[in-house]
């Protein structure tokens, strides 16, 4: 919340300390609901009481923001985004306006004409950073300028576990780790909601693939669930706190869930004491009655097949099958969420937009997100010495490729290129490959003036080989495009750009490749390459941060939020589920690896991974000394980073628990970033979340800490143990 706002109240009573009859007459201009030295909570209690009938069923509903052709046009009042809920003129409650997403500021359709936004690299890159106070900058960045346009809604915040590398949308998550991703979302959510804009946490829960998307039903055990995507969630809810819970398409155990009364009702709003409100996501909501199963607000209703929480909640109201009080909990529920981001105390206020600041952080998340995978021939940092460099494929003439859906970004600039796909259904919808005006080509000539750089589209695998034959090096750009309701249906790349760069490695073994995907694909060429970087979607300054990369200008340090396995089949589904069935047919999903998602699996079925989780080189080496571990009720790990190499650079040391009172498992428990210059040594200290020690337990629907000896270990990812110590916990029960 902005220091005018939130203080305002304070700094009144403040400066007339002491007295008394100040501090009535300050409370006095202010009556009821209006006077903002009362907590949120009580101010939207007081408030629902003053609103009509109809008054708070309005806020319960709102259609997208968005005009077709021949349709009307926007709701009076709105933004043209995602979607809009009208206010009560009448009280001077405001409207909302939301718009998407976690990446930036989208302008679907271009419905706000030529309005561009900086874009952040992909959540899944900013996973890769491990840097929580970066993730928290890059929500302050997108609060502002969603402010800047008048949106005081940000539906940001996915926090879905990737557990499916297939998912279309694991882009837009930030990867497969409940610690990792809850503590990023978290932080990003309270970066946003400090520039007084709601955000949402969203696809509540287990949305974990997008193939059936409204038809798929996740199955899982209840303690796994509390374990992984739950605990993913919960973590991100009590650190960003924000102020409304997005649910998802899918079902969950049986149950759509927006109309989902065990995971809305007992879990969130029950069990964790959530104090927001509950959004449909857009298409997401089946029926009245879901109002009693803890949803409180049907967002783009259009794509309903009804206005469920218009008219027909008016009527179940009347009739007496849903409580006028549960209505009133609905609108109760938001108001407060809007008197807890300042919505009501002083005029919007939009921030002017310092675009080369924006962009920076932009840049940084792409600096620190790319993850050097490979170097088995040392030749990155490309050396000065090198002559001739021919670049090939992925579009780096033009830009960086980026993931498609609701969350895609028009880049400051514009989009530099737009190749439809096509298709049929959702692929007809989100199909185009639009890439950042941000060219990798262009980026490495500037910071290479001497050397010569020339650029094959990679078209065809001969004429890049011939391309590469004649260079010192050969730089390939391979692209796995992902979108919104569509899975990659396996993990090799697409377009036939494995032969192109077995082609190209033929032709000069000092060949790297740039891989621009959503997530891990194979490589069967990984032996014969001399290099590889994982550039996600890397933003608008991506071209800059990969040149940056590989040239040594940036020091890579991103890590894998996310396996990068040696096959498909070391995954517990190897068909997608749901692939090719009928339209609307449901299907189940079941997750029957419960809460031991990516690495974790892969240390209880002891498979080797083609990267393991948190893995990630850099131009200098770390080590790690002096390892201690404080037990009692939870654990506190500290050791000794060191760079023990020739360069500065940033290292993401990562503590995991490898046996819990002698039950060996693999959970992280702690991780930082810490940049460090040649010889300089630091200590790390991570205080375990005792959630994370333990396991639920359903029949006492609490978290059960067994006592006994800890073995806590300490390395540069899950799959290297560098230092391990144990310490003794005390036995205990949490509430859940
Ligand atoms: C997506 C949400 C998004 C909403 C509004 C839905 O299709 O699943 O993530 O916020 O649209 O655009």
């Amino acid at each position: 919340m902005s220091m005018n706002r939130a203080l305002k109240p304070v700094l009144a009573v403040g400066l007339c300390a002491g007295s008394l009859l100040c501090y009535a007459v300050t409370a006095q201009a202010a009556e009821g609901w209006r006077n903002p030295s009362l907590s949120p909570d009580e101010r939207a209690r007081l408030l629902v009481q003053e609103l009509t009938l109809d008054e708070r069923i309005g806020l319960l509903h709102g259609p997208m923001a968005l005009s077709f052709p021949g349709g009307p046009p926007l709701p009076a009042g709105s933004v043209g985004g995602a979607g809009f809920i009208p206010g009560v003129p009448r009280l001077g409650i405001p409207a909302l306006t939301e718009t998407d997403a976690s990446l930036g500021i989208t302008n679907p359709g271009n419905v706000r004409p030529g309005d561009t936004a900086t874009a952040l690299p992909a959540s899944i890159a900013l996973a890769a950073s491990f840097n929580a106070p970066l993730a928290y900058q890059g929500g302050v960045m997108i609060g502002r300028e969603a402010a800047a346009r008048g949106f005081n809604v940000l539906l940001a915040g996915g926090a879905n576990l990737a557990r499916d590398p297939r998912n279309g949308r694991n882009f837009e998550y930030l990867g497969e780790d409940p610690l990792l991703a809850g503590v990023l979302a978290g932080e990003s959510i309270r970066g946003i909601q400090d520039q007084n804009i709601i955000s949402t946490v969203k696809h509540f829960s287990l949305n974990g693939q997008e193939t059936g998307r409204f038809h798929a039903n996740s199955v899982i055990d209840e303690a796994a669930h509390r374990e992984s995507d739950l605990l993913a969630f919960q973590i991100a809810i009590e650190r960003g706190q924000p102020g409304s819970v997005m649910c998802a398409y899918n079902l969950v155990n049986g149950a759509y869930s927006c109309g989902n009364d065990h995971l809305l009702n007992k879990v969130l709003k029950g069990d964790w004491g959530y104090k927001g409100w509950v959004m449909s996501d857009w298409g997401a909501v089946h029926a009245t009655d879901y109002a009693l199963k803890g949803l409180d607000q049907q967002s783009g209703e259009q794509l309903d097949e009804q206005v469920w929480f218009g008219e027909p909640l008016k009527q179940a109201v009347a009739a007496g099958t849903i409580p006028e009080t549960r209505l009133s909990d609905m609108a109760q529920r938001i108001l407060r969420s809007m008197f807890a981001a300042g919505l009501f105390d002083g005029k919007p206020v939009k921030p002017e937009i310092d675009a080369a600041a924006h962009a920076a952080i932009a840049k940084q998340v792409a600096d620190e997100g790319i993850v050097l995978l490979a170097n088995a021939k040392g030749l990155l940092p490309l050396s000065p010495a090198v002559r001739t460099i021919a670049v090939i494929g992925g579009h780096a003439d033009s830009g960086v490729l980026s993931g498609a859906g609701s969350s895609q970004v028009t880049a400051t600039g514009g989009n530099a290129r737009v190749v439809p796909v096509g298709g049929e259904g959702p692929q007809a919808m989100w199909g185009r490959q639009v890439f950042h005006p941000s060219s990798p080509l262009k980026a490495l000539r500037a910071v290479l003036p001497d050397a010569s750089i020339t650029f094959n589209d990679g078209r065809y695998p001969a004429a890049a080989a011939a391309a590469a034959a004649q260079a010192d090096i050969a730089i390939i750009f391979a692209n796995q495009w992902m979108a919104e309701a569509l899975d990659a249906y396996d993990l090799s790349l697409p377009q036939g750009q494995d032969a192109l760069i077995d082609a190209v490695t033929a032709a000069n073994p000092n060949s790297i490749v740039v891989l621009q995907t959503g997530g891990p694909v194979l490589m069967p060429w990984l032996d014969k390459v001399g290099g590889v970087i994982a550039a996600w979607y890397s933003g608008q300054k991506g071209g800059e941060a990969i040149a940056d990369v590989l040239t040594g200008r940036v020091n890579p340090s991103g890590r894998l939020p996310q396996t990068f396995p040696a096959s498909l089949d070391q995954f517990p589904r190897a068909d997608l589920p749901g692939w090719g069935l009928p339209a609307k047919q449901q299907f189940d999903v079941v997750y029957d690896e419960g809460a031991d998602v990516g690495y974790r699996l892969f240390a209880a079925r002891d498979m080797k991974p083609l990267f393991p989780f948190g893995h990630g080189l850099s131009y200098t080496s770390f080590a790690y000394d002096k390892l201690r571990v404080r037990g009692g009720d939870t654990l506190t790990v500290s050791f000794e980073v060191s760079n023990t190499g020739a360069v500065a650079g940033k290292d993401a040391p990562q503590v995991y628990l490898a046996d819990a009172a002698g039950t060996p498992l693999r959970r992280l428990i702690g991780f930082d970033k810490v940049e460090l210059a040649p010889g300089e040594h630091r200590t790390v200290t991570v205080k375990a979340d005792p959630r994370l020690l333990g396991h639920f337990d359903e029949a006492a629907n609490k978290w059960q800490i067994k006592g006994g000896s800890y073995t806590v270990v300490v390395g540069p990812s899950a799959g290297v143990d560098s230092l391990s110590a144990k310490a003794r916990v005390r036995a205990q029960r949490l509430k859940p």
